[in-house]
């Protein structure tokens, strides 16, 4: 189906960006994606088609201007941040910085352009520790990191630049994004990884000797901690529907985006060991800090107001997708 619209994706060269360009191609959209590269991966995007990629950076205000007087750009769809939660607390301004100040750049470049509207990638981080499961969107914020932090401020920047200038913003607070193109184009390539299904099978490929579990004394049914994994492709599609929903009028809004099943440590861990018939020794350790024992999001309000239906939720799929892209990618390098 063409499509005349063009949309700017920042950070479109990344895990969920690069997975959402393709779900846009499919659509028809026209695509510029601006990314430094600094953890994307130019390979990948150059494989796809109606694609332009922009290497630079949001907190480039001379070439965003420059990209938005030479493109109509109907919408943005942010991505662009670094989201090492460990290395944020390390070196926050270095957090503040790109995620913030970068977003707050692209906001105000926007503004000044008349393009009005962005889908924003913020993150289930900035609950902190939940006071209920399953999370709604009201259940009150207090992140407990600076990685967290940085996504709540920019949060506030769009809804204060909603309330001031025509702005409308679709903030989406992603759970565990997991998985890979079921159809193999594309996957999870993050440098360093701290992801745990890619770590599960970087141990089945033997680049690793064992997966580390953290604390198997949580008030879990089996002591393991428990996430709620959403497939990238899913997650995909949830940003077609958002900026669907921004496109036809609709106002700013904020929605979670998960599995609504957790899913332990140890589930994930046999469900790859069946998935992949290999070994994947594992080493049981202690607690990390600020590890809540259970992480899992309600994604109604998406349902509801967006229609969105995940069509992936077994963590089964989510690891054969990923597996399938893990030996196509890495198998090679690790032999
Ligand atoms: N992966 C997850 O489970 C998860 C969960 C919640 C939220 N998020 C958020 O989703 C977004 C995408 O995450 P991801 O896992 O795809 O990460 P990723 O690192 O694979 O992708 C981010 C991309 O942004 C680019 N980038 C970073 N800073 C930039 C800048 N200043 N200018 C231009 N490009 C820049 C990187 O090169 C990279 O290609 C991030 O905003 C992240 O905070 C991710």
């Amino acid at each position: 189906m063409p499509n005349e619209t063009t949309i700017l994706v920042t950070g479109g060269a990344g895990y969920i960006g690069s997975h959402t360009v393709l779900a846009l191609q499919d659509q028809g959209y026209q695509i510029i994606i601006l990314d430094n590269l600094v953890y994307g991966h130019r390979e990948l995007i150059e494989t796809l088609s109606a694609v332009k990629l922009i290497v630079g950076d949001i907190n480039d205000a001379e070439l965003l201007n420059s990209i938005f007087s030479t493109h109509n750009i109907a919408a943005v769809i942010h991505f662009a941040a670094y989201a090492y939660v460990g290395e944020s607390i390390q070196n926050p301004r270095k957090y503040y910085r790109n995620n913030v100040v970068g977003s707050l750049t692209l906001l105000e470049t926007m503004v000044d352009h008349g393009v009005n509207n962005i889908v924003f990638s913020s993150t289930c981080a900035t609950y902190g520790i939940p006071s209920t499961i399953p999370i709604t969107e009201e259940q009150a914020q207090n992140p407990i990191n600076p990685y967290g932090r940085s996504k709540l401020a920019v949060e506030k920047i769009l809804l204060d630049f909603s309330q001031a200038y025509d702005l409308k913003a679709v903030i989406f607070r992603y759970f565990n994004a997991a998985g890979a193109d079921p159809q193999g184009r594309l996957g999870e390539d993050h440098t360093p990884e701290t992801h745990l299904i890619p770590l599960i099978l970087y141990t089945a490929l033997g680049k690793y000797s064992q997966i580390n579990i953290y604390g198997t004394d949580y008030p879990t049914p089996d002591g393991t901690c428990i996430r709620d994994y959403i497939h990238v492709t899913d997650l995909a599609q949830a940003h077609l529907l958002g900026l669907t929903y921004l496109l036809q009028g609709g106002d700013t809004n904020i929605f979670n985006l998960g599995n609504g099943n957790g899913f332990s440590v140890r589930e994930m861990i046999a469900t790859a060991q069946l998935i992949t018939n290999r070994p994947i020794p594992v080493l049981d350790g202690d607690r990390r800090p600020g590890d809540p024992p259970i992480l899992v999001g309600s994604s109604e309000k998406a349902r509801q107001i967006l229609g969105w239906h995940p069509q992936y939720p077994l963590a089964k799929d989510i690891l054969a997708h990923a597996w399938t892209w893990h030996q196509q990618r890495h198998g090679d390098r690790l032999r």
